[in-house]
């Protein structure tokens, strides 16, 4: 006997797919058979990965997005629809962040931070809404962990979390009965070309470890494994939650 996840015949779009947590989730779930599209910032990024899945049997196609910005979001959503067809599964992995202590946040970085965090996501989710209702499909936030428990000089970004948390939730309750569920994952510091910068702030991923019961920091398919089981039917009766994926460091 054995279990298997097929999502065959399902379109999922992950923004940010370009780099770091959202690459791994876009590779994930093209291995377990959706069309992926790599929806990011960077046109080469998302290209060299839609590449890279085809090279190796998959779906996928890499299209331009800045999730801070409708037209392009619709744009994008377009060339999905008709080059793979219909949004039945979104990935909201892409973010901003500025580590800094608050006191030195410009109103100008708190805006690019909670505009993309918080205000993209929202604006994506909305802009794929119909798809996914009509396919019954799934809505995953990346979250942080820090938006469950605080993180020191990420004031913004944590906001912006934590506000996807409130938006996982309320979503989530709006939509269940249109056969959508909606979940966030918390990570914990993940090993990624976006999370370096704060892993060398924290005295290295060695020093970090020693905080994680699980004893060491994550890497981006930890996170991609628990978008996999949050995509799938195996997670059908599960809505509105928060999954900290993060060695145990956060436990509520
Ligand atoms: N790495 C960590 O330690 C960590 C911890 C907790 C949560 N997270 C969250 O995981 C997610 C991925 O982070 P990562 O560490 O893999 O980052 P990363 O920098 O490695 O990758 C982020 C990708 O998002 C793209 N992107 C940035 N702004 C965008 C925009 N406006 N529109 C579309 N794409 C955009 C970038 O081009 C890049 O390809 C983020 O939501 C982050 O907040 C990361």
């Amino acid at each position: 006997m054995s279990i298997s996840i097929d999502l065959s015949g399902q379109v999922a779009v992950v923004t940010g797919g370009g780099s770091g947590i959202g690459e791994a989730i876009a590779r994930t779930l093209a291995e377990a058979g959706a069309a992926v599209a790599i929806a990011d910032l960077s046109p080469q990024a998302a290209d060299r990965v839609a590449k890279e899945i085809e090279a190796v049997g998959g779906r996928a196609l890499g299209v331009p997005m800045n999730i801070a910005d409708r037209a392009s979001i619709d744009a994008a959503l377009t060339t999905v629809r008709t080059e793979l067809g219909p949004v039945s599964h979104l990935v909201n992995n892409a973010a901003a962040w500025a580590v800094k202590l608050f006191a030195d946040h410009t109103p100008e970085e708190v805006e690019r931070v909670v505009g993309v965090t918080l205000n993209g996501t929202m604006a994506v989710t909305q802009a794929a809404l119909e798809d996914i209702t009509a396919q019954q499909g799934s809505i995953v936030v990346i979250a942080s962990d820090g938006a469950r428990i605080g993180e020191r000089y990420m004031s913004a970004y944590t906001a912006a979390k934590a506000g996807l948390l409130g938006f996982s939730k309320s979503l989530a309750r709006e939509v269940g009965r249109k056969g959508v569920n909606v979940n966030a994952i918390a990570p914990g510091t993940t090993n990624t070309p976006g999370g370096a910068g704060f892993i060398e702030q924290a005295g290295g991923a060695e020093k970090l470890a020693k905080a994680y019961p699980l004893g060491r920091i994550g890497e981006p398919q930890d996170i991609a494994n628990a978008a996999l089981f949050l995509v799938s039917p195996l997670s059908s009766w599960i809505t509105g939650q928060v999954l900290s994926v993060s060695g145990g460091f956060t436990m509520v």
